[in-house]
């Protein structure tokens, strides 16, 4: 049997992102890999996660699911209030442009288009003016203001993360996805990063964020663990650390 643990959430906390029996199958022809089992879960407004699993897991499956990047194959998803399943390909765009952000594991970032433009980019898509600012604004906060004008090609890999860390919370979104965010940086920008993340989700933004490093876990509400598909615990941290208290 399948059993999942639940974490439970009150009444009256506003449920973000809801997940019922959620299976996600990868059909490759001649097998078929199950790359989610049964998942349920909710996840209430502002609440900080943090995903744990080793490689192959399902942790990235799972993200591309609560951001509607993914539908599953089996299941119900329900993100800011909508059921995924009955929505169509653009009303799926719209929630995603509109709610989500996503920093992704390899980040995606448009190699013709500068740090600066790739930020703005993603505002101008969502159809907002005076890009120009805000972009510049969120790259100094992730300490990249004087690359602005650098295209991905001519940064590093952690700053190339950087910008696509940027890029995902430039338009303030409800909802924001990491995956791995702070794998490719150093030990002081990871916390940098980590520390605005944080904040972000004290001021009610959901952050979800996939990683390896365990202690990482520490500074979240929450700690879910996967593996081979399924929940294998699901707690809820009473007592987060800051940041600036991690080690490793
Ligand atoms: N597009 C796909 N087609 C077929 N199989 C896939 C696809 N994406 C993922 N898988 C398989 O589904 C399983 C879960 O993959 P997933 O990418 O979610 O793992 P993960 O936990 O994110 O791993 P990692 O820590 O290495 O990033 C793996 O067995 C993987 O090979
Ligand atoms: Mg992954």
């Amino acid at each position: 049997m399948n059993e999942t643990p639940l974490v439970v959430v009150s009444d009256r906390a506003e449920i973000n992102i809801q997940l019922s029996e959620v299976s996600k199958i990868y059909d490759m022809g001649e097998v078929k890999v199950n790359a989610l089992s049964k998942v349920s879960l909710q996840i209430p407004k502002g609440q900080f996660i943090v995903i744990l699993g080793p490689s192959g897991s399902g942790k990235t499956t799972l993200l591309n699911l609560l951001g509607a990047i993914d539908v599953p194959s089996e299941g119900k998803v329900e993100v800011v209030g909508k059921e995924l399943s009955k929505l169509n390909r653009k009303k799926l765009t719209k929630i995603r442009r509109n709610h989500v952000g996503f920093i992704f594991q390899f980040f995606n970032l448009l190699p013709s288009l500068t740090a600066r433009e790739n930020v703005e980019y993603a505002l101008q898509i969502k159809g907002l003016n005076n890009t120009k600012k805000r972009a510049m604004e969120v790259l100094e906060q992730v300490g990249l203001a004087e690359r602005a004008d650098h295209f991905p090609g001519e940064l590093s890999g952690g700053e190339q993360q950087r910008v696509a860390i940027a890029r995902a919370l430039a338009k303030s979104p409800e909802i924001i996805l990491a995956d791995e965010p702070t794998g490719e940086l150093d030990y002081e920008t990871g916390i940098a990063i980590l520390e605005l993340l944080s904040a972000l989700s004290k001021k009610g933004q959901t952050v979800i964020l996939v990683t390896h490093n365990s202690e990482i876990a520490r500074i979240a509400d929450r700690k879910i663990r996967l593996r081979s598909g399924s929940i294998i615990s699901d707690e809820l941290n009473e007592n987060p650390i800051p940041p600036k208290d991690l080690r490793w």
